[in-house]
């Protein structure tokens, strides 16, 4: 399956060669074990395994919890009260669900700024990219469509924010925002097909990850220096890498067990801190909270969507070009949408020859503050649009669009990268030592 020289898997026993010639099945889960795994992969390299985790949690403990719950709007509030409180380890299976969620973000959001710092994006890994992004975008899809189900005050005034975004369409919206919710208003329609779909959608996703997983198997992994795994010669490549199995199966099994000790701690004794109180009050249409905060993840792209109002001068220009066709609130939906489309196209913004941030030194200021921005975002997301906030918000939004629109085509012209490592052998002996016994060269 990779292009790198290494041991295929030859069947020994007369069953094992009697399977194989009809389904060659632990060939390739012995391919996919044994796999050589560049062998100076660092702790940025676990998020993977956590997200693969994290996905079968949800998996399992989401369908265990829709044993008991009910989609109906009259029911689906109680029919969670009565999971946290009547069914055996269901207030268990509920936390871990909805803690579980923000691991998966957590998870997902360091693997993607690990990906935008070691450049995983580029040549010839823009697939795996590609369909990162799409996973991205159904987990979000499916994180929202999940925050509805138990039908409390954020749910719904949540979801109603959230679809009469889709109104803001120009020409269409109002007819699309209709078919969506399967009526003009939040309701039950809308809770009965948004559960449908909850349920769906992590089952493609474990499509899209097992695409995802064959996509960086056939170029092989990054590594932390963008340097790549020598394909001249097996003992070359045998230089430069170690089997996934035991190696890197134990260091990302201890990560994940470190992991979940925090993510025990806080399902254990802290459960609601990631939540809002407001959606333990159930659903009432007549009555809008204060403020409506989408869950912690969503908020950096939330920020974005709020920051360009109609007194914002691309706003005014774009709706004076377009005939007033593109109004604030569209253009807020075309900026959200954008902001992630701008990290999907990362490969061909980015113009570095070189691949790892490690070895470029102007580079690694700019990504460290879009770190920086991310947080900013997150944080000017979860505040009222007010005062000082939506200004720090549109910095941050413009920052964001400039880090991918023009510093990375930008960075890779001006910059002068710093020397990388021949192979990623020298880097793994530059950083451990050469192993004892090596003979001399
Ligand atoms: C359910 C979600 C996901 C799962 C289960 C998953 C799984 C994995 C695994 C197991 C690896 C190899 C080990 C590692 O790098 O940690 C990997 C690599 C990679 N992932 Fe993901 N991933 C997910 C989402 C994403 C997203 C959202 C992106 C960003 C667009 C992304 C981009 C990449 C890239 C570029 C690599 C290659 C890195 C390399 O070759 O070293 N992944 N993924």
């Amino acid at each position: 399956m990779s292009g790198i020289p290494h041991d295929h898997y030859e069947p020994k026993s007369n069953g094992e060669k009697w399977l194989n010639s009809r389904l060659p099945v632990i060939g390739l889960l012995y391919d996919t074990l044994m796999i050589p795994t560049p062998k100076n992969l660092n702790w940025m390299w676990i998020w993977g395994i956590v997200l693969t985790f994290t996905l079968a949690l949800q998996i399992v403990t989401g369908i265990v919890l829709v044993m008991h719950y009910t989609p109906h709007v009259d029911m689906a509030f109680n029919s969670i009260e009565h999971i946290m409180r009547d069914v055996n380890g269901g207030h268990m299976i509920r936390y871990f669900h909805m803690n579980g969620a923000s691991l998966f973000f957590v998870a997902v959001y360091a693997h993607i700024f690990r990906g935008l710092y070691y450049g995983s994006y580029k040549a010839p890994r823009e697939v795996t990219w590609i369909i990162g992004m799409l996973i991205y975008l159904l987990m979000m899809a499916t994180g929202f469509l999940g925050y509805v189900l138990p039908w409390g005050q954020m749910s719904f005034h949540g979801t109603a924010v959230i679809t009469g975004l889709f109104g803001a369409i120009p020409f269409i919206g109002e007819s699309l925002q209709t078919w969506l919710l399967g009526a003009s208003a939040v309701g039950q329609p809308a809770l009965n097909r948004f559960f449908s779909l909850h349920y769906l959608l992590p089952f493609i996703i474990a499509g899209l990850v097992i695409v995802h997983i064959w996509a960086f198997h056939s170029t092989g992994n990054n590594n932390p220096t963008g340097v790549e795994v020598r394909r001249t010669s097996k003992e070359d490549a045998e230089k430069d890498t170690l089997p996934f199995w035991p190696y890197f199966v134990i260091k990302d099994l201890f990560a994940l067990a470190v992991i979940l000790v925090i993510f025990m701690a806080i399902v254990g004794f802290m459960p609601n801190y990631l939540g809002h109180p407001d959606n333990y009050i159930e659903a009432n249409p007549l009555a809008t909270p204060a403020h409506i905060v989408p869950e912690w993840y969503f908020l950096p792209f939330y920020s974005i969507l709020r920051s360009f109002t109609a007194d914002v001068w691309v706003v005014m220009f774009a709706e004076w070009v377009s005939f007033g066709i593109i109004d604030a609130k569209f253009f807020g939906v075309l900026a959200m949408f954008g902001a992630i489309a701008v990290m999907a196209l990362a490969p061909w913004l980015d113009t570095s020859s070189v691949r790892s941030g490690r070895y470029r030194p102007m580079f690694k200021w700019w990504f460290a503050l879009l770190v920086v921005d991310f947080f900013v975002l997150m944080w000017t997301g979860a505040m009222p649009a007010e005062g000082i906030y939506p200004i720090i918000a549109l910095i941050g939004s413009a920052y964001w669009f400039a880090y991918f629109l023009v510093l990375l085509p930008l960075l890779g012209v001006i910059e002068k990268p710093l020397p990388a490592p021949a192979t990623i052998e020298d880097d793994f002996n530059d950083h451990y030592g050469k192993p004892s016994g090596t003979p001399a060269e």
